[in-house]
């Protein structure tokens, strides 16, 4: 019986169900002790379906009440159920009723999936397959039902009743009691369904629609932290009023409520009218919320509220689709924060997560193409690569295409698949017809895993005036795909003559060039520029074009060229980090062999001067001075990685950055105030400024300088705002400053209270580069302000431990390695979600010199060991072993 749910589920044997599912009505009772719920489903054979053909629900963890068809109960012998769910066996012909009463158990719900208890709060997490842990259900995306809900709850416990869609009834019930009906009159599948039940103090607003519909905003929070709401609101304001101005996009409902939880295992939520979010993402003032925590509230208000149309409106068919929703509303928020903010800075900042989050992803065990083929446990295919590549693939489809070709394919898309649950052909189908190109060899990067490299050799013949860039691409084996078709590669480019602008040319050959983007398509292209009247120095992949890895031996003197006069800002920037990153993987060669690493002076000339000029952008300034981190250093090195080598290197360059630009950096300082900025405004101009200012203290304390240290001590003590609170709290205790211990002593018994900041201190202590750092940690597992139980909190010390701490989590001796096996054995018991995620900071592990690459072994094989491991946990580490 267990077979028909087959594990691992293959996009080949996608069919639809044999069943339709038109209309549910939920009665939902809540109880401190226990919770009933009462689903009727209005059944339909599918076209196509031989009549009796038995009906098989999907159900996890459920305890059945009743059973019951057409309003008759159902004898024992007329179903089964097992632990995947339930099989009607012989259904009628006509379309019927079934309704399934089922005992939950919320308070128990250590899973965070399906009905659980936050705080005191009823809430659910139905993506991606949490429905069938409310009642028995055709869980999975392609069955569209409208959804009646009516639910009910002690009224002192839960004065706040949510659901999706438009409230219909409320009143008052006896014993205390009270109900609300809540209709949503879109159809849905059930991934989208959500309540919420609790004690909620809310913010409550308005926004009128391009044609003048009026919607009610309300944002619901814990008490407490009303004050807190404010800038979600906005940012929810100007998401919905840019998806009219860029997309045509209106909203379709009365009401678009948030509810912000404080345990929550992702991000956010987008259930049709009602997102649940993670505190983390609405919650924010300047006393306790960072300029990244605003930049990321901002970010996923709005990737939630996109995906009314990218996911709600138009969904996706089965899982293997998951980009069709994730990679397009990704490109859609990244589009919206640089309309908001500024492009190019956002743009680097987009770049450097793909390279630090998604290339380590696709170089790994764990690589998998964007629309994966094959899955064991859906919940560990929310990544990187379906997320950041997938947005990034969307990006190419728009250069390639063009910007009008790309509006109008995505007006077909919407018009066209309105109402659907759809596949990537679908979409990529909308943009062919739009543009009239053929699209079918650009869906490799579909099907296709592995980052590509692309080497680039260049030849200038003076005489004949012609210049000459040869392209040669490889896509790398990945598991599974020992073999790979040419990838479609949209090159943006200028070619920069001696005076610093683009020049002209004549005429071009050798690939399709339109505007200023060559479209290569086979493995090799040879692209001719006839009319070049000087050796140019080639600026290429502008704005970061494709997700490849070009290899092009410019010299030093052409890229600090390039640093200083390339008219596109990201491959400015660009070339300041292949500089650094050059001497980075020099200098842990250096460290090893225990030799001083040389540091290119014309790098640091170039840089003073990039960071001295005042026309430029702060927050642009402060991403040149942001070197390739540690983790980027071994990735480019690739093999018998030694974590300690690689951060002597780092420590050695950046203390020369802030010793040769020292006039230039304490001049940014000393114009800042000590206090930070005295009237906070978390907008992109003010957090540019502070992260310049904080870049440029943070290198100047790399040079080991007392003063700097008491410099830093000081604003610690003199903030007035979040951002540079923490970051003066993080160079004390990462330089073992004297006052260090006292100033996370200060910073907990002011912020104590409040668990989003806990994290911060949590964070920082995790990431200190210190081997007494992983005693520290452990340490912080028996705090009370701790708890495994908060995937917040988890994340926050064991999450940057294994991430975001290269030497400590890779410590020689393995101890690193076996405690965080050792928390993903105890997580897996209580939230085998979390307890995967953070496995995957396993996924280099190949990469590391012998000794550690044993130890990582050792903890992995450790972790598949143990006889009841989740399917969560044993899908990730079989994967890194394999
Ligand atoms: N769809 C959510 C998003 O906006 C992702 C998500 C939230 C999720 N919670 C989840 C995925 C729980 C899996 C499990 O990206
Ligand atoms: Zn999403």
């Amino acid at each position: 019986m267990r077979t028909e749910t087959a594990n691992p589920v293959r996009l080949s044997d996608y069919r639809p169900s044999a069943y339709a599912i038109d209309t549910v009505d939920l009665h939902v009772a809540l109880d401190e002790a226990d919770t009933l719920v009462t689903a009727t489903l209005a059944l339909r054979r599918r076209d196509g379906t031989p009549s009796g053909a038995p009906l098989r629900l999907d159900g996890d963890e459920l305890v059945l009440v009743q059973l019951a068809l057409d309003g008759v109960p159902l004898p024992g012998d007329a179903y089964a159920t097992d632990p995947d769910g339930l099989v009607l066996h012989a259904p009628p012909e006509d379309p019927f009723r079934l309704t399934i009463v089922t005992r939950l158990d919320p308070a128990a719900n250590t899973k965070l999936m399906g009905l659980y208890r936050s705080s005191g709060t009823w809430c659910t997490q139905c993506e991606a397959e949490g429905f069938r842990r409310i009642t028995y259900f055709l869980d999975r995306p392609d069955v569209l039902a409208v959804y009646t809900v009516r639910m009910e709850a002690p009224k002192a416990l839960a004065p706040v009743l949510l659901s999706n869609g438009n409230r219909v009834e409320a009143g008052d019930l006896p014993d205390g009691r009270h109900y609300a009906v809540w209709h949503d009159p879109w159809p849905k599948p059930s991934y989208l369904f959500a309540l919420v039940a609790g004690d909620l103090a809310a913010r409550i607003d308005g926004f009128t629609t391009a044609s003048g519909r009026p919607v009610e905003l309300g944002i619901y929070v814990e008490h407490g932290n009303e004050t807190r709401i404010d800038y979600a609101m906005d940012a929810l304001k100007r998401s919905m009023r840019w998806d009219e101005e860029v997309f045509g996009r209106e909203y379709d409902l009365d009401v678009f409520n948030i509810v912000a939880v404080s345990d929550f295992n992702m991000g956010a939520m987008e259930n049709k009218g009602l997102n649940v979010f993670n505190d983390k993402y609405v919650l924010a003032d300047p006393d306790v919320a960072t300029d990244t925590d605003y930049a990321g509230i901002e970010a996923v208000i709005a990737h939630e509220y996109f995906h009314n149309w990218t996911g709600n409106r138009i969904t996706c068919r089965d899982w293997f689709q998951l980009c069709l929703k994730e990679g397009l509303t990704v490109f859609r928020d990244q589009e919206f924060t640089s309309d908001m903010r500024s492009r190019p800075v956002k743009r680097i900042a987009d770049v450097r997560t793909l390279r630090s989050h998604q290339f380590p992803e696709d170089g790994g065990p764990l690589a998998h193409p964007v629309r994966p083929e094959v899955y064991k446990e859906i919940n560990n295919f929310y990544t990187a690569t379906v997320y950041e590549k997938g947005a990034e693939v969307i990006r190419m489809l728009k250069t390639l295409v063009g910007d009008d070709a790309f509006r109008a394919g995505m007006d077909l898309y919407f018009d066209r698949h309105d109402g659907d649950a759809a596949t990537m052909e679908d979409f990529v189908a909308c943009f062919a017809e739009a543009s009239g190109r053929d699209l079918s060899a650009f869906m490799h990067w579909y099907s296709q895993a592995g980052t590509p490299t692309v080497e680039i050799a260049e030849a200038y013949d003076p005489s004949a005036r012609t210049y000459r860039l040869t392209f040669t691409q490889t896509v790398p084996p990945t598991p599974g795909q020992p073999v790979k078709q040419p990838a479609v590669i949209p090159v943006r480019f200028g070619l920069v003559g001696s005076n610093g602008a683009d020049m002209t040319y004549a005429s071009v050959s050798g690939a399709e060039v339109r505007d200023d983007v060559i479209a290569l398509t086979e493995t090799r292209h040879e692209v001719v520029f006839t009319g070049v009247s000087e050796r140019p120095v080639p600026s290429l992949f502008r704005g970061f074009s494709a997700p490849v890895k070009p290899q092009i031996a410019l010299t030093p003197s052409d890229l600090t060229f390039l640093m200083r006069h390339d008219g596109d800002p990201f491959n400015r920037w660009q070339a300041a980090s292949t500089l650094a990153m050059t001497m980075l993987v020099a200098g842990s060669e250096a460290a090893r062999s225990g030799v001083t690493p040389r540091i290119d002076p014309a790098y640091l000339d170039a840089l003073d001067e990039t960071i001295a000029d005042g026309t430029l952008d702060p927050a642009f300034r402060a991403l040149m001075l942001a070197v390739p981190g540690e983790n980027d250093v071994a990735r480019e090195i690739g093999e018998n990685v030694d974590p300690d080598a690689i951060a002597t290197a780092h420590r050695t360059l950046r203390a020369a950055i802030g010793a040769r630009l020292e006039t230039t950096l304490a001049h940014i300082v000393s114009e800042a105030s000590e206090a930070g900025d005295v009237a906070y405004t978390p907008d992109a101009a003010g957090a540019g400024r502070r992260s310049l200012v904080n870049a440029a203290l943070d290198l100047l304390a790399a040079t080991g300088r007392m003063e700097v240290l008491e410099a830093v001590e000081r604003r610690f003590d003199l903030a007035t705002n979040m951002t540079d609170r923490v970051a003066a709290l993080s160079m004390l205790v990462h330089r073992n400053a004297p006052g260090a211990e006292a100033a996370l002593g200060r910073f907990h018994d002011r912020f104590g209270s409040v668990p989003l900041v806990v994290d911060k201190w949590l964070a920082v202590q995790a990431t200190a580069p210190d081997p007494s750092t992983l005693d520290r940690v452990r340490g912080l597992t028996r705090h009370p302000s701790f708890s495994f139980r908060n995937p917040n909190r988890t994340r926050s010390l064991i999450g940057s431990f294994a991430n975001l701490n290269p030497t400590q989590f890779a410590r020689p001796d393995g101890a690193g390695f076996d405690f965080v096996a050792d928390v993903v054995l105890l997580l897996d018991g209580t939230n085998p979600q979390v307890a995967a995620r953070i496995v995957t900071s396993f996924r280099s592990w190949r990469s590391y010199e012998a000794r550690r690459r044993a130890k990582a072994e050792a903890a992995l094989k450790r972790i598949a060991g143990k006889p009841t491991l989740s399917r969560d946990v044993s899908d990730i580490v079989e994967r890194a072993l394999a």
